[in-house]
């Protein structure tokens, strides 16, 4: 399918994030040198950057079978048996939301991780007792938006840890440009650079926002390719401003403007305000905010920048606390 033939399949055709493309590639050459298991890796970075991507070509590369779960679909140790029983040497169980599971589960992964055992309680009562389960070596990947909700013990156990970070423009230039390839279109440079510009540093909004403007163009009465009068007016339409903050970024900011005088206003306040998780916000809105430096943390909360009400074309009042 075309969602899976966006996804690279090796380190080679994997676009940006190359300090990590280059160490990876030095530490999977050198497990495979050594015919052993790669040592387990966490990826932690905000959503949508590629870090269930990353881990398919991790598998890909190492000539292993990869097997994909989350946290929060691991319910009990019972699910996490199962999974485990299935590997064959040297393959690769992915965890996205890792910060998710349940704390009884990533007790388990310790020893797992560690020494490639689990030991199990089998039966109930007075016929209960531990059976120790030898596992096959294997490479555990976890994925998680925030490294801090990670208890350090299972922190700890992860040998490769990578921080994804937001993707440089020419980088996710490119990645549109390979997207509008494989979706068998066209879109010009300057139509390309712009989508980048607009897309939070996330390849998934830039492939997102692609396939709608895709959808523009193709139902213009001249259509040809996508240029940057399409990408203009479609991305008005999506109201995707000119830094990529899209309606729900501006409510955040608009609210803590209006009705805290530029804050400083607590995450929780702030999300049920504009009627989002905490957990959304503080994932998927801050991160990106904080990045361009339309906001600050205070040990009070946070804080519209000078920056920040400029952007929005505000005058900054002369009481705010930024
Ligand atoms: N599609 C989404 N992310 C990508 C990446 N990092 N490289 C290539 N194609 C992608």
């Amino acid at each position: 399918s075309i969602e899976k033939s966006l996804r690279p399949q090796t380190l080679a055709q994997y676009i940006g994030q190359a300090p990590i493309k280059h160490e990876l590639s030095v530490y999977i050459q050198a497990a495979k040198q050594r015919e052993e298991s790669l040592d387990h890796v966490l990826l932690y970075g905000p959503p949508g950057l590629g870090k269930t991507t990353l881990a398919m070509v991790i598998a890909n590369e190492m000539g292993v079978q990869i097997r994909t779960t989350s946290g929060p679909a691991i319910e009990k140790p019972g699910d996490l048996v199962a999974l485990l029983n299935e590997l064959q040497p040297g393959d690769i169980l992915f965890i996205d939301e890792i910060h998710r599971l349940p704390k009884i589960v990533e007790e388990m992964l310790y020893s797992a991780m560690e020494d490639f055992y689990i030991d199990i309680v089998v039966g109930q009562g007075p016929t209960a007792h531990p059976v120790h389960f030898p596992l096959p070596p294997f490479t555990l990947i976890g994925a998680t938006t925030r490294a801090g909700l990670l208890s350090s013990p299972l922190r700890d156990r992860f040998g490769i840890v990578e921080h994804m970070a937001y993707y440089e423009t020419a980088d996710l230039q490119e990645i549109v440009t390979r997207s509008a390839d494989i979706f068998n279109t066209t879109i010009a440079t300057e139509g390309a650079h712009e989508v980048a510009l607009r897309s939070r540093g996330t390849p998934r909004i830039a492939n997102r926002l692609l396939k709608r403007i895709r959808d523009f163009a193709e139902v213009s009465p001249d259509h040809s390719m996508i240029d940057l009068a399409i990408v203009d007016h479609a991305l008005k339409l999506l109201r995707v401003d000119s830094a990529g903050l899209d309606s729900t970024d501006i409510k955040l900011l608009e609210t803590m403007i209006d009705y805290y005088n530029g804050g400083p206003v607590g995450l929780n306040t702030l999300a049920a305000n504009v009627g989002e998780e905490t957990e959304t916000v503080a994932a998927m809105y801050e991160p990106y905010l904080l990045q361009r430096g339309y906001l600050k943390r205070t040990a009070r909360g946070r804080v519209v920048t000078a920056a920040g009400y400029a952007h929005l074309g505000r005058e900054l009042p002369p009481t705010a606390n930024s």
